[in-house]
């Protein structure tokens, strides 16, 4: 009980701070000045708050103002995303908006998919498909997971799913064309789990992967077009 208390008091001293308006200054002169950037993502940019007792990430959207409209809307889809994921180990907790531009997260320390070392690799994948399995669980589908920057090995070793903007969610079943898009995320998001496993390499995917493997015709279709402009072999 006395913990619960704990996690109440420290939950509404954040809300307290995302809702200062010291807090939104904080962001603008952050975003104006590059200081607390992390990294400069698709969306806009990515801030690190750090103080005695929060360490966030702040996904802030930039660009023009019509950019900026557009981006906004894709991170309230995010935010919804995140919301439905809450609790799921490789999903980063999500503490909500800060005003309608910043997405605030936990930051999770922890080094890129592309330059990391994993110490258990072959642990790594499975515990990486059990988080990707479980937000289908939950009826959120990610749709970018062959990004290598949106796979992050933290340094716990537990591997983190990053960025929901592309999410699609499944809904009742008479949104015939929103969930053929779901499954049609899910089959991909695990084939991108297979090809970062084997490095990209599908003819050497075998044994139980091989039948995990369920290619889209978005994804033959992409992957003929790329060979066709040289960018892969
Ligand atoms: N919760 C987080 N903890 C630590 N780093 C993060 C977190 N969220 C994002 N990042 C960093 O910011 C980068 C961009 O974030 P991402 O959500 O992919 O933004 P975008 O939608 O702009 O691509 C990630 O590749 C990662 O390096
Ligand atoms: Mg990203």
């Amino acid at each position: 009980m006395q913990e619960k208390n704990g996690h109440y008091d420290a939950d509404r001293c954040l809300q307290q701070t995302l809702t200062a308006p010291d807090f939104g200054d904080w962001i603008q002169r952050s975003l104006a000045s590059g200081e607390h950037l992390i990294a400069t993502g698709n969306q806009g940019m990515v801030l690190r708050y750090c103080d005695h007792q929060h360490d966030l990430a702040i996904k802030c959207v930039g660009g023009n103002a019509l950019l900026r409209g557009l981006r906004s809307w894709m991170l309230r889809r995010e935010y919804r995303a995140f919301q439905r994921l809450q609790g799921v180990p490789g999903i980063p907790r999500c503490y909500g908006m800060a005003g309608a531009q910043a997405l605030v997260l936990q930051y999770v320390p922890g080094s890129s998919y592309r330059h990391a070392q994993l110490q258990d690799r072959e642990h790594w994948f499975v515990r990486l498909e059990q988080t990707v399995r479980q937000m289908h669980a939950r009826g959120v589908s990610h749709g970018d997971l062959k990004r290598k920057a949106n796979l992050l090995a933290a340094d716990d070793g537990q591997p983190y799913v990053l960025d929901l903007g592309t999410a699609v969610f499944k809904k009742p079943v008479w949104h015939v064309c929103n969930n053929w898009l779901f499954r049609q995320h899910c089959r991909a998001d695990i084939n991108a789990v297979l090809k970062h496993k084997y490095h990209g390499r599908y003819d050497q995917i075998q044994g139980t992967d091989l039948t995990k493997l369920d290619v889209t015709n978005a994804e033959r279709g992409w992957r003929r077009l790329r060979r066709w402009l040289g960018l892969q072999h």
